[in-house]
């Protein structure tokens, strides 16, 4: 693994780099609407700095009805009014730069919201018109084109066709929306698609933003004439081929907008959310003309079992350092169960129910919370860069119980109401064990838990920053040290790293300096080598062993 990278103060920041992700309508409301704003993550900043991460990535935060909470967007170059304004954009990246912490904003060009001006222009004109070209208007089939023009299943459920009134009051021609109906997608074999998108990169980046995290970027160009699929049935994170996922041409948008942040001395960085097939064929997104990084999805859908985790690790790894790039790991997001949850339960991001959600009467919290403290550790650990989503630091657990008439994502609506959809991940953070302000997510204190866009469960409270920040063996407190011993070592981020001999029961490696991440996956506790000294675990060690779930950075002799 990359054993000639330059040392790491001479090396590209992004490829050590450890991010947190801020959904923002859930991270801190200061105004009291119930809604998380970019002024409160301003308020959290020294609390993002004493964590200790090197970078912040904010869902979309641009002007958007909110159909998908921001990944529905109307107008790219300015930001939603319940966030804030565009100066207190400004601010934030000032102060946050002045703390030492970059900031990456969430870019969506596959689709905009129905509510962007283009596609308005384009519902309002002909078929055929320069302006339904920006989007993807095709007739529909049928006698009198009554049928969707292809079988394509929308991601979040029902056809990926809705079709319009024309202007004489009639239905006429139907729109591709591969995710909700209100988020249609863009043509982009119109180079005037191309021209928006250069010119949003250049908006933000002139602000010094410091790059971008891109939304479906395995999606943007479509195979063809629009082929019917085998089978129609989609998922979020499915991976399978399909006419409009991972295909050749993408790879120019995407050299494209390299030649952008290239020109730019603060080094933006790219990261690309790609559900490639497979590996190899996510690792093309980050060539050296490409994307910095791509997240590593293997990872995400992983189950905690040594052997196959560490092929995952090995595997995914070895692909990325093929192509030069970085590994970037990755537990955690807002479209994911969150993994407190989801490694007891054994799941992993796919199919629907029981399978997807896991059954919480099954969930062991004490070895679901032990589980999730060793995977943050072996993560932190691994060569490359590293995602935290926020909340992640506190061993929150996927929330579930979520009254059916408050749920916002639009999977559940569009699921026919048989997918509860990604709202359990996403419910605002608990800052205080006190419940007043929705247990101190809004400055408003008079602000009740189920007064904040997402209601907060009974209990929110228990795994609160305040009953954790300066709390010894914490898991802030972990994740704090952790990232502390890894700006400390300088054989840690991105490099080499070795396997190292162990149990099939147990993962480990080394990094230079002669550390040495454990990880024992039990059913026994594991002897940690002669005369090796502990430097952190995610659970006090008995003696000399190495407990059953639990992680252990050394140093060897
Ligand atoms: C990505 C986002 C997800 C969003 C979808 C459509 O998968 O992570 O939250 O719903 O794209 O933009």
């Amino acid at each position: 693994m990359h054993t000639n990278l330059p040392a790491r103060e001479e090396r590209p920041w992004w490829r050590d780099a450890v991010t947190y992700q801020i959904y923002i309508r859930s991270y801190a409301d200061s105004n009291g609407d119930g809604i998380g704003d970019i002024n409160g993550i301003r308020s959290r900043l020294p609390y993002i700095k004493d964590l200790g991460v090197d970078c912040i990535w904010i869902n979309p935060w641009f002007q958007s009805p909110q159909k998908d909470h921001g990944y529905d967007v109307a107008d790219y170059m300015d930001v939603n009014t319940e966030y804030g304004t565009m100066d207190d954009a400004k601010a934030l990246i000032k102060e946050a730069h002045d703390m030492g912490i970059r900031i990456i904003l969430d870019l969506v060009p596959n689709h905009s919201s129905d509510l962007h001006v283009w596609f308005q222009a384009a519902l309002n004109s002909e078929p055929g018109s320069k302006e339904r070209d920006r989007y993807i208007f095709r007739d529909g089939k049928g006698e009198n084109g009554e049928l969707p023009p292809n079988n394509w299943e929308a991601v979040f459920g029902g056809p990926a066709w809705e079709r319009v009134i024309e202007k004489d009051g009639k239905p006429g021609q139907w729109y591709l929306h591969l995710f909700a109906v209100e988020q249609p997608d863009f043509n982009w074999e119109n180079q005037e698609v191309w021209q928006h998108f250069r010119d949003i990169f250049k908006f933000w980046l002139d602000l010094e933003f410091d790059g971008f995290r891109i939304d479906v970027a395995h999606g943007m160009w479509k195979e063809k004439g629009l082929p019917d699929v085998d089978f129609a049935e989609v998922e979020l994170l499915d991976r399978h081929y399909r006419p409009y996922w991972d295909q050749e041409e993408v790879h120019e948008i995407h050299r494209d907008w390299r030649k952008i942040t290239n020109t730019y001395k603060h080094d933006p960085m790219l990261v690309s959310e790609a559900w490639a097939p497979n590996d190899q064929r996510t690792a093309m997104y980050v060539r050296p003309d490409e994307l910095h990084q791509s997240f590593n999805f293997s990872f995400l859908t992983a189950k905690w079992e040594a052997q196959s985790l560490k092929q995952i690790i090995d595997k995914s790894m070895t692909e990325v350092v093929k192509v030069g790039a970085p590994p970037s790991w990755v537990w955690e997001n807002h479209d994911v169960v969150r993994k407190t949850d989801r490694l007891e339960l054994g799941l992993q991001n796919k199919g629907k129910g029981f399978e997807k959600y896991g059954d919480p009467k099954k969930l062991n919290k004490e070895r679901a919370l032990m589980r999730a403290r060793a995977a943050s550790l072996l993560e932190l650990a691994l060569p490359g860069g590293a995602y935290i989503y926020q909340g992640e630091e506190l061993g929150l657990f996927e929330v579930r119980d979520i009254p059916e008439d408050r749920l916002e994502d639009p999977i559940w609506k569009m699921s026919g109401h048989t997918d509860r959809g990604r709202d359990g991940c996403r419910v605002p953070l608990p800052w205080t064990r006190d419940a007043a302000g929705a247990h101190g997510f809004s400055s408003d204190k008079s602000l009740t838990v189920d007064k904040a866009w997402l209601p907060q469960s009974a209990g929110w409270g228990e795994h609160a920053v305040d009953t954790q920040q300066g709390v010894a063996g914490s898991f802030f407190e972990m994740i704090k040290q952790a990232l502390k011993i890894r700006k400390a070592e300088a054989g840690l981020g991105d490099g080499e790293m070795n396997w190292l001999e162990s149990t099939d029961d147990v993962i480990a490696f080394s990094r230079p300096g002669k550390f040495a991440c454990y990880v024992n996956f039990g059913p026994a506790e594991v002897v940690i080598p002669y005369g090796a000294e502990v430097l952190i675990s995610s659970a006090p060690l008995k003696g000399e062993h190495i407990p059953v779930d639990t992680a252990v950075w050394l140093r060897l002799p």
